[in-house]
């Protein structure tokens, strides 16, 4: 089953920009990381980024019939953008929201997220590790999937 992984506005900067907050770790490192552990557990995946609201609506929409999950870091579209949260919630995929640092310790404008009420669930907070975490937490939504997958495959033969 495939991953999609969306990177929104500035997270090309990473290593770059505000080490104090978001580290110093590249983009492409946290990719190959995420990329290594795709591998070891039988996942497709694919990476996109794009400082472009329009550009991250499209390739949501793109997911459909192409991913089977889709990790998205929407930079500060999180806080603000109704359409990716409706690209989000049209697609109907299990998405998890990811940020590298708390934004509930941050300024107030940022502990408002426009896409987790369509989101299966939330990573904040640990730094480069959040994708990691985000990657086990696909996993096993792909798990579950072809879990119930396969019980109706069952049925149907029955
Ligand atoms: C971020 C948090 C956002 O508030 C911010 O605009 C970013 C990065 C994070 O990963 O911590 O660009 O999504």
């Amino acid at each position: 089953m495939k991953v999609m992984v969306i990177q929104g506005p500035n997270l090309n900067m990473l290593g770059i920009r505000e080490q104090q907050i978001y580290g110093a770790m590249k983009l492409e490192e946290i990719h190959t990381q995420m990329k290594a552990f795709a591998d070891a557990n039988g996942m497709e995946i694919e990476f996109f980024q794009s400082n472009l609201e329009g550009e991250l609506v499209d390739k949501i929409q793109e997911c459909l019939g192409e991913a089977d999950g889709i990790i998205i870091n929407a930079g500060a579209y999180t806080h603000t953008s109704i359409a990716i949260r409706d690209a989000i919630a049209a697609v109907q995929l299990p998405t998890i929201e990811v940020h590298l640092s708390n934004v509930y310790r941050r300024e107030e404008f940022r502990q408002k997220s426009m896409i987790a009420p369509v989101c299966a669930g939330v990573i904040t907070g640990f730094g480069p590790f959040s994708y990691h975490l985000a990657m086990v937490a696909m996993n096993q939504i792909f798990q579950e999937i072809k879990a119930i997958k396969a019980q109706q495959q069952q049925q149907q033969q029955a």
